[in-house]
This record gives C-alpha cells, structure tokens and sequence, in this order.
C-alpha cells in the first residue's frame, strides 16, 4: 500500500493533488488515438399510455481512448437516455454501438452485465451508494457482483487492497467504515468514482457528476476526473448542465431535437 501523502488525488486532503500512485496498467501509445466509442443513426424512444416520445433520432458520436467529451443540451433532450445507451443500461431502437471495436447494442443480457462490469464505468449526479454498506463494501461491491463467491473470497485480500487504494486516492482513507449518510455530497461522489474504477474501466460515463455539489465540491470532483484522464488517459464521457464545465473537456457535443451537434471548439460550449 502506498502511503496516503503519496497517493492523494485530492489536494489538501491526506496528500498533494499532483501525485499518486497508478491504477491501471501503462498504455501503450500507439493506441492512445483509437476511437474507443463509436455510435451510429442511434434512435430511442420512450412509450407512455400509447404516447411515442421521440427523444434520440439519429445520434451520431465519436469518442477517442483517453478523449473527455462532454454531453450538453436542454432539461429533457435525452443526454441521460444516450449515456444509459453507452453504458448497456438500456438498448436503442435502431443504430449501432461500438465500443473497442465490438459491438455492443444488441448483446444478450449476460453478455452486456459482462462487458458494463468489465469495462464500464459509470457515476451519477446522486451517487447511488447503496446505504447499508460502508464506503469499503460499496467500493467493492461490482467486484462482489462481478465473481463467483469462490473467486472472490479466494481474490479478497487483493480486491481489498485494491479497494483501499482508491479510496486513499480519493482523500477518504479515513471514511472507509462510515456509511453514506454518515458522508457529504463530495465525499460520497469520491467514493462513487472509487467504486467506479475498481474494476478498472476502460471507460468512465459520467451523468452530471457535479450536479448536486455546490461550486467548489464540484471543482475538486472535476479535478479528480482531470487528473484521472491525463495521468491514467482514462476516457471519460461527461453529461452537465454547465457550459463552464463543458468547457474544460476536449470535445463538446450538444444533442439538440434529438440530434447531436458538434461543437467543434470546446470553448465555444
Ligand atoms: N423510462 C422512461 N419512460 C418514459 N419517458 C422517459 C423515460 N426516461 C426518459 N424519458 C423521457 O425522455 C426524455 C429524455 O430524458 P433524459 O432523462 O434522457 O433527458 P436529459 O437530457 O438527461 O434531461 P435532464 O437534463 O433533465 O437530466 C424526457 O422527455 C423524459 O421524460
Ligand atoms: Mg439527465
């Protein structure tokens, strides 16, 4: 185990925010260009007492491997529809995803739990810890639904230690036993990225992650994801409402009636 003043992704906390230890294997660069997420003419839409709501009419994305790309657009334009579409958490109508090059719209169920455990991280605007378990459990929970419960008890000292890791990465060395409603707002949400990332995702699906933090909460989670992608070139697909926010990723796509508008210049969000 590294120790804490090493390892802190979160600055003022139990380190520097410029320093820690790696969580992922080294890449090599020559993949550092591919697209990772690859999405075509994807439809979605939404039936309610015989009501068709269009909401996605042909979204058309590209995300590079080690790319932060932000989803913008009005309350309602279907920037969470997409992201669950991203994530496998729901399937499209029409259209088709790739991720790494394989398919994966139209998985079997299995085959989908499989990939999203494996591959996929995801965080939300309200965390979704679950609230009987402490921050320790929580950050280990995909991994105890990940594995058999021989293979997990047989990998716990490893998974723990890996789990203890992150959770010092994240500045919460010190909340591993606390449940969530014993945390605020950023420290949940810092424990939701550990959990996120015990897996070692090759992606992370980000829907408004700061949506619920006051401003400067919200900035050191945007600095944690940050760090995260530079050091890590961890690829991260963003949903915010902020266009200040929005600013600081790479590429900016803006779904408008259902349709994805690229802006080309992020400083134009
Ligand atoms: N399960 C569902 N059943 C019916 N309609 C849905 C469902 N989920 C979403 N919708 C509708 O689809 C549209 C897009 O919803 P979505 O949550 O993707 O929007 P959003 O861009 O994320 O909005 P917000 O910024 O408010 O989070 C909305 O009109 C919503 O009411
Ligand atoms: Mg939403």
């Amino acid at each position: 185990m590294p120790a804490a003043q090493e390892s802190s992704l979160v600055a003022g906390r139990s380190g520097a925010a410029t320093s820690h230890t790696s969580w992922r294997a080294p890449k090599s660069s020559s993949s550092q260009q591919q697209t990772l997420l690859s999405v075509t003419a994807l439809t979605k839409s939404y039936s309610k007492a015989q009501v068709t709501i269009p909401v996605l009419q042909g979204v058309d994305l590209m995300v590079n491997r080690g790319e932060i790309a932000a989803i913008v657009g009005q309350s309602g334009s279907g920037k969470s529809t997409l992201l669950h579409l991203l994530g496998t958490l729901d399937e499209p109508d029409s259209g088709m995803i790739y991720f790494d090059g394989q398919r994966i719209d139209n998985l079997l169920p299995r085959e989908r739990d499989g990939l999203r455990n494996r591959s996929i991280g995801m965080i939300f605007q309200f965390y979704h810890l679950l609230p009987e378990l402490t921050m320790l459990e929580n950050v280990l929970s995909p991994l105890m639904i990940q594995e058999s419960a021989w293979a997990y008890w047989r990998n716990r000292r490893r998974h723990t230690e890996r789990a203890l890791e992150l959770l010092d990465m994240m500045g919460l060395s010190h909340r591993i036993k606390h449940r969530p409603n014993e945390l605020s707002g950023g420290e949940m949400q810092r424990a939701a990225i550990a959990r996120s990332l015990i897996a070692q995702p090759r992606v992370l699906l980000a829907d408004e992650p700061t949506g619920n933090l006051d401003q400067q909460t919200g900035g050191e989670i945007l600095e944690i994801l940050r760090i995260l992608n530079e050091r890590e070139n961890l690829t991260i697909v963003m949903v915010t409402h902020n266009h200040a926010i929005a600013r600081q990723a790479d590429r900016v796509v803006q779904l408008v009636e259902g349709k994805v508008q690229e802006i080309a210049d992020s400083r134009a969000a």
